[in-house]
C-alpha cells in the first residue's frame, strides 16, 4: 500500500504489516483532538508566516468540514488508514490539495499524538470525575436516610463496635473524593503542551509553541523537546488513579454483595440491577457488584502493561508507545462503565433497619463502652478491660447479652457498676457517645454530608 511517507522505501509494505501496525480502531476516538490540534497549529504556521493566511484558510475550512462529517455519520474511519493522523491528513489532501501537503509542517506525528492524548485524556477525566461525584450523591443520599440505622463496624470481619450505616456508607464517600482529587491532579500535571516538539529534537521554522499552547487550553509547553514526545508519565498516573477508584468500588462492591446476603440481609437491591440464575429459581443476584469487583483486575493490568511498555524504552519516541492507548482507554472506559452502573444501584438500594439492629444486638459489640463505663468510676482502662473480658465470657456460658445480665450478676464482677450501666451500653447511646472528631456520632456524621454536598457542587 502507497503511504503518506512512501519515498525511502520503495518497495511498499505487505498487507499483513500494514495491519499490524494499524492502531486506527484504537486511536480512532481521537479525531476531534486531532483536528483541533491540527487547526491550532495551522493558524499558528500562518501567523508566523510559515504558511499563508489563505492556506490556513482553506486548512481550517477543510479540517471543519472533516470533522462535522466524522460527527454526522458522513465520512467513517477507514480502517486500513495507519493510525487517525494519517487519516485526517490523506483526507484534507483530498479534499483542498497542496495546501493539505502543507499542514504537517513544522510537526511530526510523535508530537501530534501526544498533545491529542493529553487533549483528550483531560476531557474523559472531567467525565470520570463528574461520575465519581455522581456515585457521591448517590452515597450521600443514603447516608442521609440512615443516620439513625445502627449495625455492627467489623473488624477481621467480625462484630467490633455499632456504627450508623450513614457513617459506614460515608467512608466510601472520603475515598471517592480522593480519587477525584487524583483525577485532577494527574491532568494538571498533563495540561501542558508537547505541540512543537516535533518528531524529537524541535524545528528550524520560527515557531510559536506558546500560541497553540493557548489555543488547545494548555496551561503551558513542555520544556524538553525529546521529553515531550516521549513522556506518557500521564497515562500511567491516570491508570493508576483510576486503579484506586477501582479498589474502592471494589470493596465497596464486596460490602454490597455481602450486604444483600440472606446471611447479612442489611439491604437488598432494586431488581433493576440484580439478576436470577437460570436453573435456582429463589436467586437474586448482584451481578453488578460482582462484575465491577471483577473488573478491577482488568484495571490493575492495564496499570502493569503500561508501566512495562514505558520500561527500557530508550529516548525518543518509540513504536512500543502505540500500546499505550490500548491500556489507558482500556481503564478508561472500565471505570466509566463501573461508576455508571454504581451509582444508581446505591441510590436505589433499600438498607433493612431491623436486620441491621437485629445483628449489632449480638457479638457483645458494646464491650468497649462497658469498659469505658467502668474508667469513667475512676479504674484504669487495662483493669476495666480485663473485669469485661471476665463478663464477656460469663454471658456466653450463660448465652446472654450484656444488656441481659442482671446488676446482680454485674456487681459480683464489680461493685462500681450500677443501674446506670444499662444505659450507657444500649446501642443508641455507645453512637451517640461517640462524639470524637470523625466519629459515628451525630455531628460528625452531619459534617461528613456538608462536606460531600459541598464537595459535590
Ligand atoms: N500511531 C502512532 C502512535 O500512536 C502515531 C505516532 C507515530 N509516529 C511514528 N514515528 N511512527 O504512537
Amino acid at each position: 500500500m502507497a503511504k503518506m511517507w512512501a519515498g525511502r522505501s520503495a518497495g511498499g509494505t505487505a498487507k499483513a504489516a500494514d495491519d499490524f501496525n494499524s492502531s486506527i480502531a484504537v486511536d480512532g476516538r481521537m479525531y476531534e483532538e486531532d483536528i483541533l490540534g491540527s487547526l491550532a497549529h495551522a493558524e499558528m504556521l500562518a501567523g508566523c508566516g510559515v504558511i499563508s493566511y489563505a492556506e490556513f484558510g482553506e486548512i481550517a475550512e477543510g479540517l471543519k468540514g472533516i470533522l462535522a462529517d466524522i460527527k454526522e455519520g458522513r465520512l467513517p474511519l477507514d480502517p486500513d488508514a495507519e493510525d487517525v493522523h494519517m487519516f485526517v491528513e490523506a483526507e484534507l489532501t483530498s479534499r483542498i490539495g497542496d495546501a493539505g501537503r502543507k499542514l504537517h509542517t513544522a510537526r511530526s506525528r510523535n508530537d501530534q499524538v501526544a498533545t491529542d492524548m493529553r487533549l483528550y485524556l483531560r476531557k474523559e477525566s472531567g467525565e470520570v470525575i463528574s461520575l465519581i461525584k455522581e456515585l457521591m450523591r448517590a452515597v450521600l443520599s443514603q447516608a442521609k436516610a440512615t443516620k439513625d440505622y445502627i449495625l455492627p463496624g467489623y473488624t477481621h470481619l467480625q462484630r467490633a463496635q455499632p456504627v450508623v450505616f450513614a457513617h459506614h456508607l460515608l467512608a466510601y464517600a472520603m475515598m471517592l473524593a480522593r480519587d477525584a482529587g487524583r483525577i485532577s491532579d494527574a491532568v494538571r500535571r498533563m495540561n501542558v503542551s508537547p505541540l512543537g516538539s516535533c518528531a524529537l529534537a524541535g524545528t528550524t521554522y520560527d515557531t510559536d509553541r506558546i500560541f497553540t499552547a493557548k489555543k488547545l487550553g494548555f496551561d503551558g509547553v513542555c520544556l524538553n523537546s525529546m521529553d515531550g514526545v516521549s513522556d506518557r508519565d500521564f497515562c500511567v498516573e491516570l491508570i493508576s488513579a483510576f486503579a484506586l477508584v477501582m479498589t474502592h468500588l471494589s470493596r465497596f462492591a464486596e460490602e454490597v454483595v455481602l450486604w444483600t446476603s440472606s446471611e447479612f440481609g442489611f439491604a437488598e437491591l432494586d431488581d433493576a440491577y440484580t439478576t436470577g440464575s437460570s436453573i435456582m429459581p429463589q436467586k437474586k443476584n448482584s451481578d453488578m457488584a460482582e462484575l465491577v469487583r471483577g473488573k478491577t483486575g482488568r484495571v490493575y493490568g492495564d496499570l502493569m502493561a503500561m508501566l512495562t511498555v514505558l520500561k527500557g524504552l530508550p529516548l525518543a519516541y518509540n513504536k512500543d508507545m502505540q500500546e499505550d492507548k490500548e491500556c489507558v482507554f482500556d481503564a478508561l472506559d472500565t471505570v466509566k462503565a463501573c461508576l455508571g452502573i454504581f451509582a444508581p444501584m446505591i441510590a436505589t438500594m433499600r438498607p433493612n433497619k431491623e436486620n441491621m439492629y437485629r445483628a449489632a444486638g449480638k457479638g457483645f459489640i458494646n464491650a468497649t463502652d462497658l469498659a469505658d463505663y467502668l474508667v469513667g468510676k475512676g479504674i484504669p482502662f487495662r483493669t476495666a478491660y480485663k473485669t469485661v473480658g471476665e463478663i464477656v465470657a460469663y454471658g456466653i456460658k450463660t448465652d446472654k447479652t450484656l444488656e441481659e445480665l442482671s446488676l446482680e450478676e454485674y456487681k459480683k464482677f464489680s461493685d462500681l457498676f450500677d443501674e446506670d450501666l444499662y444505659d450507657a451500653i444500649s446501642l443508641a447511646s455507645c453512637v451517640r457517645r461517640r462524639t470524637s472528631e470523625g466519629g459515628t456520632g451525630a455531628a460528625s456524621v452531619e459534617r461528613q454530608i456538608k462536606f460531600v454536598e459541598g464537595f459535590v457542587k
